[in-house]
This record gives structure tokens, C-alpha cells and sequence, in this order.
């Protein structure tokens, strides 16, 4: 069994990206990301502060708004409306969950598709599903390079994605096809799903139960990813899947923290690139 360095993928991919940063700033464009945030929901200001330092270590333009709890619904969309028509600003994310009093899929469906980094507006999530896209979901396309690291072959091969998310779940089953796998989506109504998880070459668990995935539910040699951020009965950050019972039976497998966690951000600083090519017309 091998662990799956995430943290050194993504670093890898920073590089990348900052070195292609480095050359657009030569052509006189610097990529800028805007990141709202409303409320003070402990987890998403963790996020946020590492995108924040991820745009740093990257070279690009950041800025944050950090907005109150009680912001109104026409607040944040006069926000989006002002950063969809600010030049310096090519991506614009809006950190989930926000206050129960707001509307999320108001706040996506208003921010231009060209700076959805998210991919979440409809209109790049159609252009997934036909395979013709700008911008790919951040957590997604970390798991498709996580996997493209191992070497191991995905065309023809059984993929299982636990979970059906439109974040995580049905994007991810997506790009697994789009790359010829035979890919199974699986969710809390799935009948006999130990049997369907455990013929899985390729195993994506994003469902948000601690330690859910046991040994019995894995194929032997099969690369398990684990997009979980749970908290065990001690408190203790885990994924979804029991990283102890299950390691022996894989060939590769992703730990929590380290694993998809650093791909995440990586990817998002990659869509902020594409966002900058794309709105200077530059290849
Ligand atoms: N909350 C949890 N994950 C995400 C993400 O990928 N993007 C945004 N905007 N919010 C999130």
C-alpha cells in the first residue's frame, strides 16, 4: 500500500501555477480572486484564511470581504454585482454554507460563469456534462490528479463514487467517465452496498460519515480516495473512510488531513489562472 502525498501534489500544482502566474504578470495581467465570506462559521474562516495564503504563495491579487452574519440577500448580491464588473477581479467565490437567511443558489446563479471558480453556476455545470468546459470543481479535479499521480491506468476500470453531491458526487462521477471509466454512483438509499463498493477498482468516498468505509467494502488493490472531513469520537479531524482497517487492502489511498484536503485550493488557484487567460485572451 503507498499513501498519496496530497500536500506534495498540490504543492506541485502551486508551482505550476506559479510559474505560469509569473509569466502572465510579464504580460502585464496579475490573476485576481475575490473571496466573500458571511458569518463566522469557524470552519469556513480555516478555508478562507488558506485561500487567502494559497493567492500569496501563487503570486495573485486577492482580496476578502469579510461580511456580518446579518448581511441581506440584495447586500451580497450588490457585492457579486460589483465584482462581476471589477476588471482586476477574474474569480469570484462565495465560501458555503452561508446564514440560514440566505440564498445560496441566488448568490452562484449571479456571479458571471467566466468568474464562477467554483464551477458551481449552472452553466458551467452543463458544460461538464457535455465535456466542454472552462472551469472544472475545485475538490473534483484535486481527486482526478491525485489519481493521474499513481500511474494507474482509469480507462475501462470500475470507478464507485459514494455520495451524489452536486459539489462533490455527480462531478466526480463525471470526470471519471469522461476519462472511460465505468462508474457507479452510490447514495444512503443504495441496496447491498457492500457489494457494489468492494468490485470497485477505483473507490471515491464523499459522503460525510466518520470512518464509514470498512475492509470488507474495499476490492483488494483497489486506490481509495477519501474526500471526508469528519470528526471521530474523539473530536479528531477523519475521513469517511477507517484509514486503519482499510490501508492493507489497497494499492493506494489517500490519508486525512494530507490527502485531497491541499488539492482542493490547488485546483482553485488553477481556475483563477484559467479565469485571468481567459478574460485577456491569452492562451
Ligand atoms: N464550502 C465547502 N467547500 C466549498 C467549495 O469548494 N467552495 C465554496 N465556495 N464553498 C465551499
Amino acid at each position: 500500500m503507498q499513501i498519496i502525498d496530497g500536500k506534495a501534489v498540490s504543492k506541485a500544482v502551486k508551482e505550476q501555477v506559479k510559474a505560469e502566474c509569473d509569466a502572465l504578470k510579464a504580460k502585464g495581467v496579475t490573476p485576481g480572486l475575490a473571496v466573500i465570506i458571511v458569518g463566522e462559521d469557524p470552519a469556513s474562516q480555516v478555508y478562507v484564511r488558506n485561500k487567502e495564503r494559497a493567492c500569496e504563495e501563487c503570486g495573485f491579487y486577492s482580496v476578502k470581504y469579510a461580511l456580518p452574519e446579518k448581511t441581506t440577500q440584495q447586500e451580497l448580491n450588490a457585492l457579486v454585482d460589483k465584482l462581476n464588473k471589477d476588471d482586476k477581479i477574474n474569480g469570484i467565490l462565495c465560501q458555503l454554507p452561508l446564514p440560514k437567511h440566505l440564498d445560496d443558489k441566488e448568490v452562484i446563479n449571479r456571479i458571471d460563469p467566466i468568474k464562477d471558480v467554483d464551477a458551481f453556476h449552472p452553466v458551467n455545470v452543463g458544460a461538464i456534462m457535455i465535456g466542454d468546459y472552462n472551469f472544472l470543481p475545485c475538490t473534483p479535479a484535486g481527486v482526478m490528479e491525485l489519481i493521474h499521480s499513481t500511474g494507474v491506468e482509469i480507462s475501462g476500470k470500475k470507478a464507485v463514487v459514494m455520495g451524489r453531491s452536486n459539489i462533490v458526487g455527480k462531478p466526480m462521477a463525471m470526470l471519471l467517465l469522461h476519462e472511460n471509466a465505468t462508474v457507479e454512483i452510490t447514495h444512503s438509499r443504495t441496496e447491498n452496498l457492500k457489494e457494489i463498493t468492494s468490485a470497485a477498482d477505483i473507490l471515491v468516498a464523499a459522503i460525510g460519515k466518520a470512518k464509514f468505509v470498512k475492509a470488507d467494502m474495499v476490492k483488494q488493490g483497489a486506490v481509495v480516495i477519501d474526500v471526508g472531513m469528519d470528526r471521530d469520537e474523539n473530536g479528531k479531524l477523519c475521513g469517511d473512510v477507517d484509514f486503519e482497517d482499510v490501508k492493507d487492502k489497497c494499492s493506494y489511498i489517500t490519508p486525512v488531513p494530507g490527502g485531497v484536503g491541499p488539492m482542493t485550493i490547488s485546483m482553485l488557484m488553477k481556475n483563477t489562472l484559467t479565469a485571468a487567460k481567459i478574460q485577456n485572451n491569452i492562451k
